[in-house]
């Protein structure tokens, strides 16, 4: 349940992102657009307007936790000494103008267009139009011969076992907390292989790559990486995704956009895929900063504030139903459970990471009466376990979600999936993240506390939480069991009947994004401009002016810090 991709390398590959976002600030100014509606071209037939909107040419017939980690770096002789190299970074990273089609979504997410194609396509035509997705035959050695090698796939844990059940991992059996169906120990790295498997089961596949909205490339990339994290130099870490490169880049289908329209997905965080020079002791692979990545859709769990290429979208999480009735059952559950404390926090505090806020909210917990602690660090079986985790959260009203390793925890979509309302403390932990799957109101169903609030002893979180009026709360529990079905990864097995599930929503994002692009070529757009490092800014309200939360996003905060 946590992030664990690292730990004391945290600061430090902070401080490389930092430096070459300074660079990035002065270099790089963004093209952004904003979709408008074009009632001046409706007077096309139906299926003429959708075919131009798209561009596209018409249709002939139609894991486990780990809060018990080891820091990995300790144990490694490469990737360390990174804070003194911040000054002296040169940058190899060879931006260009970058463009991108920012579309102006609605509070739910997915937006405009989107909306005016269903509308359009309920009319009677191909209800796939506009949705096609062409996926990549690559050659195996980017995926499936990777997880042969699954005992490398992680150093210190075999992933053999994660691997089964599609990517899902083991059934949970035999369990008071779960239902007999839908629960698996799904491994928090796994989703590059579940992805895949869901994709397959998408219902608008297409052969024909000139029909495709978007085009998948089914590299593993997460796992590419996993492997070679630790103690393997540059060339090394870099070859597979190279190579994955060079063959994209070479395909008649990448001409038609120039990889605008293509998409990949890297079960980790984007940190792991963004070293910036070419010493062997940063941190990662170059995979998202080479030109083709930049023009490319990279889905990761966590997402650069600071980047335009990249785009988060939920953790797995344990549940894996295979039909709508598991969904509705268990939200069912979770709106009844009787909760025993007001608050909780599962983790272990961070203490080589000057600036963690971590070892405050474990001592206001213990401090208070309400609040149930479970300290990941002091060895205790529950965090490995999906029930004990699962029970906990179901137990309480409120989960504490702090950054971790870095800004995102795993945790913070299982306390959604246990009705539990999460506290964040970084809008980059959740808000500035996952704006294709939470709604933009983030009062609706989580509570925020700034992190310096918490730091300067400011704030008292049992009194901040206990004064939010019951209605309120119970309006927010609702919310978050609401979110369920649109956070959770179905069984790539079968197939939900009506719900859409976190990988519907990331595939409609990504179209939506491709579409857009495509109409911004054909002119159909009106354009706002935004610099790269305003990503989240830009992502989530659609403009960069001045923000409370730009102190989150400042390059001196965090090299401070
Ligand atoms: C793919 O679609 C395009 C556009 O509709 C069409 O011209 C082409 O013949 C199709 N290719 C195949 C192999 O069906
Ligand atoms: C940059 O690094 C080089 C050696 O790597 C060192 O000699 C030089 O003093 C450094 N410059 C700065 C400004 O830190
Ligand atoms: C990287 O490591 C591999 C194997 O350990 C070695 O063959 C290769 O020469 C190294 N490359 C560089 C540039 O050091
Ligand atoms: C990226 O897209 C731009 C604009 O479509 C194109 O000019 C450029 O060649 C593309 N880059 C690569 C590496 O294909
Ligand atoms: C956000 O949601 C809260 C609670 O539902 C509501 O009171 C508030 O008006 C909303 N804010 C916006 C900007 O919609
Ligand atoms: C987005 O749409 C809203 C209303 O639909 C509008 O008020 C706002 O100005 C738009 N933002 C941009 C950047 O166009």
């Amino acid at each position: 349940m946590e992030n664990f991709s690292g730990g004391v390398w945290r600061k430090q590959f902070w401080c490389v992102i930092f430096a070459s976002f300074i660079f990035s600030f002065f270099l790089f100014y963004l093209d952004w657009s904003t979709i408008v509606r074009n009632e001046d071209v409706v007077q096309l037939s139906i299926k003429d307007y959708v075919y131009s909107i798209m561009g596209i040419s018409p249709h002939p017939n139609s894991q486990l936790d780990r809060e018990n980690w080891v820091e990995p770096m300790s144990q490694s002789p490469i990737n360390t000494n990174r804070p003194e190299r911040i000054r002296n970074i040169s940058v190899s990273d060879n931006h260009e103008d970058f463009k991108r089609v920012l579309v102006n979504n609605s509070d739910d997410g997915i937006g405009d267009i989107e909306m005016d194609l269903d509308n359009i396509v309920e009319e009677g035509s191909d209800p796939c139009l506009g949705r096609y997705v062409y996926v990549h035959k690559l050659p195996s050695q980017f995926n499936s011969d990777i997880l042969k090698d699954c005992r490398r796939l992680f150093p210190w844990t075999n992933m053999c076992h994660s691997l089964s059940n599609g990517g899902l991992g083991p059934q949970i059996e035999n369990s008071e907390v779960f239902p007999r169906k839908g629960w698996f120990a799904t491994d928090h790295f796994a989703l590059d292989v579940i992805f895949h498997n869901r994709m397959k089961q998408y219902k608008c596949l297409t052969t024909n790559s000139s029909l495709a909205s978007a085009i998948y490339v089914p590299f593993y990339a997460g796992f590419d990486i996993g492997r070679y994290l630790w103690g393997f130099n540059r060339s090394i870490r870099d070859s597979t995704s190279h190579d994955v490169m060079k063959w994209l880049t070479s395909r008649p289908e990448w001409k038609a956009l120039g990889g605008g329209d293509h998409f990949l997905l890297a079960g980790r965080v984007t940190w792991d895929f963004r070293r910036v020079t070419d010493k062997d002791s940063d941190w990662g692979n170059n995979l998202m900063v080479v030109p083709p990545a930049k023009n490319m859709s990279m889905l990761v769990i966590e997402s650069s504030p600071w980047h335009s290429n990249d785009f988060a979208i939920p953790y797995p999480t344990y549940f894996h139903p295979s039909t709508d009735s598991e969904v509705f059952q268990w939200q069912k559950k979770m709106r009844r459970v009787k909760k025993r404390y007001l608050f909780s926090f599962a983790g272990a505090p961070r203490p080589n990471q000057p600036g963690s806020i971590r070892s405050q909210l474990i001592n206001q917990c213990q401090a208070s009466k309400k609040c149930k602690l479970l300290e990941c660090d002091k060895g205790g079986d529950i965090c490995h376990s999906p029930s004990g985790i699962m029970k906990l959260f179901q137990n309480s009203v409120f989960c504490l979600q702090p950054p971790g390793d870095s800004y995102t925890r795993r945790s913070a979509f299982d306390s959604i999936l246990a009705g539990c309302i999460p506290v964040f403390f970084h809008p980059g932990s959740a808000y500035t993240q996952y704006i294709w799957h939470l709604p933009r109101n983030y009062t609706k169903y989580s509570v925020f506390i700034p992190e310096n609030d918490i730091r300067n002893g400011k704030v008292n979180i049992e009194w901040t939480l206990n004064r939010i009026p019951k209605e309120d709360v119970k309006a927010m529990r609702k919310e978050v069991v609401n979110l369920i079905p649109k956070l959770i990864y179905a069984d790539p097995r079968s197939r939900l009947e009506t719900l859409e599930d976190a990988f519907d929503i990331a595939v409609k994002g990504v179209i939506q994004r491709t579409n857009g692009l495509r109409q911004k070529l054909h002119g159909r757009v009106s354009t706002t401009t935004c610099k790269e490092e305003d990503s989240w800014k830009c992502n989530l309200f659609g403009t960069r002016e001045e923000r409370e939360w730009d102190q989150f996003f400042s390059i001196a905060k965090d090299v401070n810090s």
